[in-house]
C-alpha cells in the first residue's frame, strides 16, 4: 500500500517540545534536544553537500558561530547526505573555497547525517512539492527548555539571511528577559513594545518603569530598553 512506504511525517509547531532524536554527526553522536538543555539551539537543514548555495550558507554560519555562542546558542546542521560526504565537503570548504572574504573556514558545529530521512521527516523538512529527496532550508529555534520558539522555511534556491537568524534569536531572548515584544525590524537599542495589555493604563500598571512608557493609543505602547542593559544581560564576553 502506498501509505506504508511513506515515513511518518510531522510538522512540529511553535510552542511544542522539539521532537527528540539521536543522530550521528560530524562531531560524534548527539541526543537532541537534551544535549542542549540550558542553551538555545538552532537546528537547520540544507538540501545537499557539495552545492553552491549551501556552501555559502555554511561558510557564513560557521563564521558567525562565536557570535551565536556568546548569546548561549549552539548550531546544529542536517542534510540527507551521509557522514563521509559531510566530512569531505567540509574539508573541501576549508581547503579550497574562498567567498566574500571568508577562507579556511572550519565548520566545527555538528552536521547530522540523515540518509534514512528519520530526522528530516520528524521535523517536516522534506517538502515533496519542492523535492522528494532533499531537505528544504528549514530553521528551528529551540529554547533552553527544549521548546520550539520559531521556525523559518526557505526554498532550495535561496540562501538564508544569517543576520536575521541572529536578530530573531536576540529578540526572543529579549522578550523572555524583559517581558516585552519586539516591533518590525527591531534591533538591540531600539524601543520595544509593551505587550498586549488591553489598554495603556493597564500596560502602565504592569510595568515598573511606568513613566517611560509612551502610548500612541490604547493598543500601541512602546518604551526604551537600554542597549547596554540588553547586551549585558544576554551576551557573554
Ligand atoms: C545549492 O545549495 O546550491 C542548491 C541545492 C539544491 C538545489 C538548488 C541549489
Amino acid at each position: 500500500m502506498e501509505n506504508q512506504e511513506l515515513k511518518q511525517v510531522s510538522m512540529p509547531r511553535i510552542g511544542e517540545k522539539a521532537p527528540e532524536f539521536k543522530a550521528v554527526t560530524t562531531q560524534g553522536e548527539i541526543n537532541f534536544p537534551s544535549d542542549y538543555s540550558g542553551k538555545w539551539a538552532i537546528l537547520f537543514s540544507h538540501p545537499a553537500d557539495f552545492t553552491p548555495v549551501c556552501t555559502s550558507e555554511f561558510m557564513t554560519f560557521a563564521s558567525m558561530q562565536d557570535k551565536f555562542r556568546k548569546a548561549n546558542c549552539e548550531l546544529v546542521g542536517l542534510s540527507v547526505d551521509g557522514l563521509y560526504s559531510h566530512i569531505a565537503w567540509l574539508r573541501t570548504i576549508k581547503e579550497k573555497i574562498e567567498y566574500k572574504g571568508m577562507k579556511n573556514v572550519e565548520v566545527t558545529f555538528p552536521l547530522i547525517e540523515d540518509i534514512t530521512m528519520e530526522v528530516s521527516a520528524k521535523y517536516g523538512m522534506i517538502m515533496p512539492g519542492e523535492s522528494n529527496t532533499k531537505a528544504v532550508r528549514a530553521v528551528f529555534f529551540v529554547d533552553p527548555k527544549g521548546i520550539i520558539r520559531a521556525i523559518i522555511y526557505y526554498p532550495l534556491s535561496i540562501g538564508r539571511n544569517f543576520d536575521e537568524l541572529y536578530r530573531a534569536l536576540i529578540a526572543m531572548q529579549t522578550t523572555d528577559a524583559f517581558d516585552v515584544a519586539c516591533p518590525a525590524d527591531w534591533q538591540v537599542g531600539d524601543d520595544v513594545i509593551v505587550p498586549t495589555a488591553g489598554s495603556c493604563g493597564v500596560a502602565k500598571e504592569r510595568m515598573e518603569d511606568k513613566e517611560t512608557i509612551d502610548c500612541k493609543d490604547w493598543f500601541f505602547c512602546t518604551k526604551k530598553l537600554d542597549k547596554d542593559l540588553v547586551l549585558k544581560t544576554l551576551i557573554q564576553d
